[in-house]
């Protein structure tokens, strides 16, 4: 794809991939001249969550679009508006599948030439669902990836695709303050198996990776992003524990414990949320959420760096927690 006059369309701008992709597309030299297309349903909270200098804030290549993610006709308005070549989508929460293979369908309309979906780290391949990849497959937000993957996969779209596969954010640890600095509790269970852990910031790298290659050599593929090691509850704790200089104990997976993160969900996240977030940590604790050595040695190429490091990541929270209390 030439790089000339690119415009990219970039869903959850104000989301935890977006405050990362969106500063660095418009300050590194391959990218920051093409036209940013951000539909998002409160204009003000995007700018104050992206927090941009002003010299990136007045960019007339940012164009913040104010309006309901979820009405098609407006977003195929936006696509043709900005003449968009490429697609960034990205959806969370209860509505994912809708919004995401809604948005796809406006990509069709309109004649977008390339695709990038965040997605998670696992195969949905049809092999994967016949050899039982799905069998501990609880959460719906989890489920949905199946078969929007398999759209791009089998379904013969007329524009080329690159799926991102991210494992467990850094990022997620900050809702934990308050349980890990009152209670010495770090109230996620990470499970019997573990979890590979990310951070944003390389999801993010990994996004401006697709969108400079525009599917000429990662078209097709999907790319897992995170760290080699899967994190196992006791692993969590201590890192957490050493960096606090405190005891830090591990949330279980057994029903009680479940029960318990439910019934502290509930009032942030709703009660369909809630629950939708505990069939996940009943799955990665049955199945773990973790990533092969060729994922991770595909990743290294792909970014052209080794995964950031969790453990700096926990030390350097903790340290910035300590500073403030
Ligand atoms: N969090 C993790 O550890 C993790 C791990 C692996 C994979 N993933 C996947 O990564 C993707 C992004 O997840 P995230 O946790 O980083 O979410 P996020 O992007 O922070 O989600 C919040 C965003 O959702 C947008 N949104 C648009 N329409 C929405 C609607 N109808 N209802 C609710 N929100 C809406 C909001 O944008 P506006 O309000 O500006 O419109 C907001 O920016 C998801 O597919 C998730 O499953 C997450």
């Amino acid at each position: 794809m030439s790089t000339a006059s690119r415009s990219i369309l970039i869903t959850s701008a104000s989301g935890n991939i977006g405050q990362k992709l969106i500063p660095l597309l418009l300050s590194t030299l391959s990218t920051a001249s093409f036209t940013l297309v951000l539909p998002t349903r409160d204009a003000a909270r995007l700018r104050s969550k992206l927090a941009l200098p002003d010299a990136l804030s007045a960019r007339p290549n940012l164009v913040i679009a104010e309006g309901d993610t979820a009405n098609v006709p407006w977003l195929e308005s936006l696509l043709r508006e900005h003449a968009v070549d490429t697609v960034l989508s990205n959806f969370a929460h209860v509505e994912e599948l809708i919004l995401t293979l809604n948005l796809w369908s406006a990509c069709e309309a309109v004649g977008i030439k390339h695709l990038i979906y965040i997605s998670a780290c696992m195969d949905t391949s049809l092999e994967a669902v016949r050899a039982g990849t799905l069998r501990n497959v609880l959460a719906a937000h989890v489920a949905c990836k199946f078969p929007a993957e398999q759209r791009l996969m089998y379904g013969s779209p007329p524009f080329s695709w690159t799926i991102l596969g991210p494992t467990l954010f850094f990022q997620s640890d900050q809702m934990f303050k308050e349980a890990l600095l009152k209670d010495g509790l770090y109230n996620f269970p990470m499970g019997r198996k573990g979890s590979s852990r990310v951070d944003t910031a390389d999801i993010a790298l990994g996004a401006l990776r697709a969108i400079e290659d525009g599917g000429k050599s990662w078209g097709g593929k999907k790319i897992m992003i995170g760290s080699r090691e899967a994190y196992k509850a006791e692993r969590v704790a201590k890192l957490w524990g050493d960096a606090l200089g405190r005891d830090v104990t591990a949330m279980g997976a057994r029903s009680e414990d479940l029960k318990m993160l439910e019934d502290a969900l509930i009032p942030h996240a709703g009660g369909a949320w809630a629950r939708d977030l505990v069939l996940m940590a009943r799955q990665f604790d049955m199945d773990g959420f973790g990533m092969t050595d060729e994922q991770y040695q595909e990743q290294v190429r792909f970014l052209g760096k080794e995964a950031s490091s969790y453990e700096d990541f926990v030390r350097k929270t903790a340290k910035a927690w300590k500073a403030e209390a």
